[in-house]
């Protein structure tokens, strides 16, 4: 008899029982598979703990939540923490099946097809949740990956395909980073100038260069800078089609780069190295999963009807990272000294947060904030000071 031992244990309220039931059954079948059922029974239940903690993460993700009060970004990095540190344990559990022989596989094999890890709803959901896109998936045989899930399954996976994803929730709140707006502070267009001042000064040097040879090598060098660093920056160069957030909340997590010493940024920080952990642990789980998969069944075709080692080692890549924008930020990454330095008045938005839709700051000038360097009326600015996430406000907000 064969049995979805992933729909099982996902499904079942009463776990205990369940699995102490579909255990011994499979016992009585071959001792080795009492291995297999353990393992895939406690991911499931990890993953239904992602699933909750990702839910709650993408509630506190929304205007509503995160916008009005800022303290909430705490419970935000110690449930993005949480989720983390269960994959950390996904991710080493797979050498437990590892010391499983793939003879010992074998005698139980046919026994578990067509079952496979491809019908773990809550793989998908989890992967969907995050922001995985459906055209980047790879496809098998030429099926959309929800074909092996009964009407009911189904039903959860477009539901899940069809809410907010972390990916744009991070993405909104990304583009409200204060500092970006254009009669603002205006990072971007300061962070642009500063490009193209490292830019010109390098082939300045370049150029005076007495020696032909290593001439012509820093004038490589530039040529190289200006395609990668330049063509991303400069005008004109808002899409390279390789991006998944937009040109404004990469912008925004640049930003987040640069300034993460100062108060208001250190946490956004923090959220934006964890994403790039959740990612990674998937990635590195993928890749532990694979390696153990061809140990057991060399290159035969999977149970659950895809090529199976070459079907996982194509998932093992970029187009499954979520927030690949992130990793990619090095990109924009320039020396110290070329990094806009922060105005009076940006430096005191970016010690002030929001409570309760109120803006508390730790130093009373705020009140009277008039800069001449980000070239705002102080209303303006006030009205600007808004948290990352923040919808506006009315100016009597501001102090008390
Ligand atoms: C000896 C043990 C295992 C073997 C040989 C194995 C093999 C495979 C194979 C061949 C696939 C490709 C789909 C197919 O079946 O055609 C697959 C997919 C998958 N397996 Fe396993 N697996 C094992 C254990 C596990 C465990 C313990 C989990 C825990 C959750 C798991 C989760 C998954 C998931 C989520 C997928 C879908 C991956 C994707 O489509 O990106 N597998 N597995």
């Amino acid at each position: 008899m064969a049995t979805n031992i992933h729909q099982h244990t996902s499904r079942c309220t009463s776990t205990n029982e369940n699995i102490n039931a579909m255990s011994v059954h499979l016992y009585n079948y071959s001792k080795s598979t009492l291995d297999i059922i353990f393992v895939v029974a406690a991911y499931e239940l990890w993953f239904k703990q992602i699933l909750h903690e990702l839910d709650s993460i993408r509630q506190m993700f929304t205007i509503d939540q995160l916008g009005v009060d800022e303290r909430k970004v705490l419970l935000l990095v110690s449930r993005l923490n949480r989720i983390v540190q269960i994959q950390k344990l996904l991710r080493d559990q797979i050498m437990i099946l590892e010391t499983m022989t793939p003879l010992d596989f074998m005698e139980f094999r046919d026994y578990l097809a067509p079952s496979s890890g491809f019908q773990s709803l809550q793989f998908r959901l989890i992967e969907n949740k995050l922001g995985i896109n459906k055209v980047h998936r790879v496809r098998y045989n030429f099926q959309d990956y929800s074909k092996v899930f009964d009407s009911q399954d189904r039903k959860q996976i477009e539901e899940s395909e069809a809410t907010p994803s972390l990916l744009v929730l991070v993405q909104e709140w990304l583009e409200r980073t204060p500092g970006l707006e254009e009669n603002g502070f205006n990072f971007w267009g300061k962070y642009r100038k500063s490009v193209e001042v490292m830019l010109d000064i390098a082939r300045a040097e370049a150029e005076n260069e007495v020696d032909e040879e290593v001439r012509a090598t820093l004038l490589k060098d530039v040529q190289k800078q200006e395609a990668s660093i330049g063509n991303k920056v400069l005008p004109k160069a808002s899409s390279t089609g390789d991006r998944r957030f937009s040109y404004k909340a990469m912008q925004g997590a640049i930003m987040i780069y640069f300034y993460r010493d100062e108060p208001r940024f250190s946490q956004p920080f923090q959220i934006l190295q964890l994403l790039m952990d959740i990612d990674s642990l998937l990635i590195k789980w993928r890749y532990n999963h694979v390696m153990m998969v061809q140990r057991m069944i060399g290159s035969k075709l999977g149970t659950g009807g895809t090529s199976g080692y070459q079907y996982l080692r194509s998932t093992v890549s970029d187009r499954y990272k979520v927030f690949v924008d992130l990793f990619n930020l090095s990109n924009f990454l320039i020396p110290r000294d070329f990094i806009p330095p922060l105005s009076s008045s940006m430096k005191m938005r970016l010690r002030t947060s929001l409570v309760n839709g109120r803006l508390y700051e730790s130093d009373s000038a705020l009140c009277s904030d008039s800069s001449e360097d980000d070239q705002v009326p102080a209303v303006t600015s006030a009205l600007n000071n808004v948290a990352i996430g923040t919808r506006s406000t009315t100016a009597g907000d501001f102090c008390d």
